[in-house]
């Protein structure tokens, strides 16, 4: 059987769908190698946020080619689906597929000629419906992903996603309780809910919500021993039920991530998101008073055309003020096509690159106090893999890192350890074990 070597880059939705995709080869009896072995056929499922993601999928697509240039390269996603033209200019690669397309991939690949290059990027309708996925084994550690919808029309003025991706589409509740229970049957401990614009839940079907989702979920699965992790939503799409349902309900991992891209009014407003600094602010503050050690990460972007030095002082001193945990800072890249394209900067590459040190070092101080306020605490683990030195390795429900020693192995269940110290160079937190939990 021909062998096939898979490269995901971007979003936690890109890298499920390679898992999918990977499933239909095995399934079909195709080897799975890795990527720097000379392969058949190489998949590359692309990315595109911003020109760097760009530069990086046409990277590792010439990578493949040079590994074995007689293989069949397959460049897939939403670099295909928006940029299709500067893709075929590529000598070597020979297939172009966006995102409507993707999953049937692997009837692409068998029906190739070699003669004829393919090239298919239609567009993306409210018709592409999600299937569910039942995945027959365990690709991963303890961790798992269920993508429960698809695409977005939110419409922010730097991003080009909902030209990727198209309108949004949810997987129906009946196929998300089915995919996430066969893979508790198959032993995860831990799934993460997933999607392109999560929060934008159930609007195409009607009747169902995220909230929703989540109650039917959890009223479905009380006899398994897990827990459920929500991907990023929108500030506007935390409601009080669902801030209250995380606090009550031990399942679901006391962690939220929520973009916050600016804390300035002003930028916001160009940016399109809808919703001010204040309402960021009381918001934050409502979470972490009502959920104790909640985890709240959040996304940033630097440089967005119309930010002056004030506006970022904004950005800076909200941040400041707030029990933000987790940070993921975006210098701003402007996507052909979307509104903000053709807005003249007011700061150039390096004064990006300094608010960005900036925040990034914010956001070290931030975690720390945050691993600080924990420390002492005794905390649910789950442990994801031994280490080298015997000891195990583990993450919380509040997204911590944690190595503790145990004499047992300890890999795919549930522990519990009083969080003792930590090494402040790498944010490792050091446990010791209290309980073992089957
Ligand atoms: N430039 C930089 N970062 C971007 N993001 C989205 N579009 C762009 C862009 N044009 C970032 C946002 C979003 C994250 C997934 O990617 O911060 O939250």
């Amino acid at each position: 059987m021909p062998s096939v070597a898979f490269h995901t880059l971007g979003c936690k939705v890109n890298q499920i769908e390679t898992e999918q995709i990977k499933e239909d080869f095995i399934v079909k009896g195709y080897d799975i190698v890795s990527f720097q072995d000379k392969a058949d056929i190489y998949i590359i499922n692309t990315c595109t946020v911003t020109h760097i993601s760009d530069r990086k999928s046409r990277s590792i697509i010439r990578r493949a080619i040079r590994n074995n240039p007689d293989a069949v390269v397959a460049a897939i996603g939403c670099l295909p689906q928006v940029n299709a033209d500067e893709l075929r200019k590529i000598e070597g690669l020979n297939i172009i597929v966006g995102n409507r397309d993707k999953a049937n991939i692997v009837d692409i690949i068998e029906d190739y000629d070699e003669k004829k290059n393919i090239v298919m990027a239609g567009n993306i309708t409210k018709n592409d419906k999600l299937s569910p996925v039942l995945f027959s084994n365990l690709h991963e550690r303890t961790r798992a992903f269920i993508k429960i919808q698809d695409g977005c029309v939110s419409y922010c003025s730097y991003c080009i996603v909902p030209l990727t991706r198209g309108p949004v589409r949810s997987k129906s509740p009946e196929d998300v309780l089915a995919e996430l229970v066969n893979l508790l049957d198959l032993g995860y401990k831990e799934i993460v809910l997933t999607g392109i614009h999560t929060g934008f839940y159930g609007i195409d079907i009607g009747n169902i919500n995220l909230l929703g989702l989540l109650e039917l979920i959890l009223s479905h699965t009380n006899e398994y021993k897990y827990r459920l992790r929500l991907s990023s939503i929108e500030p506007l799409e935390v409601t009080d039920g669902l801030i209250s349902l995380i606090k009550e309900e031990d399942k679901l991992c006391r962690h939220l991530h929520l973009p916050l891209q600016s804390g300035s009014n002003k930028v916001l407003q160009d940016m399109n998101r809808r919703y001010s600094r204040e309402y960021y602010y009381e918001l934050v503050l409502k979470i972490a008073e009502t959920i104790p050690d909640v985890a709240i990460a959040t996304d940033i972007m630097v440089g967005f055309p119309t930010e002056d030095e004030a506006d970022f002082e904004d950005t800076f001193a909200l941040i400041d003020t707030l029990p933000l945990t987790h940070f993921h800072v975006f210098k701003y890249s402007p996507r052909p096509a979307t509104k903000a394209y053709n807005l003249k900067s007011l700061v150039d590459e390096k004064g990006k690159n300094y608010r960005s040190s900036q925040l990034l070092s914010l956001a070290r101080e931030k975690s720390q106090i945050f691993i600080k306020d924990n420390l002492g605490k005794t905390k649910k683990l789950l442990v994801e893999r031994k280490l080298d030195d015997g000891s195990f390795h583990g993450l919380t429900d509040n997204y911590l890192e944690v190595n503790f020693v145990a004499e047992t192995d300890q890999v795919g269940d549930f522990v519990t350890v009083k969080l003792i110290n930590v090494d402040k160079d790498n944010d490792l937190i050091t446990g010791n074990l209290l309980e073992i939990k089957r």
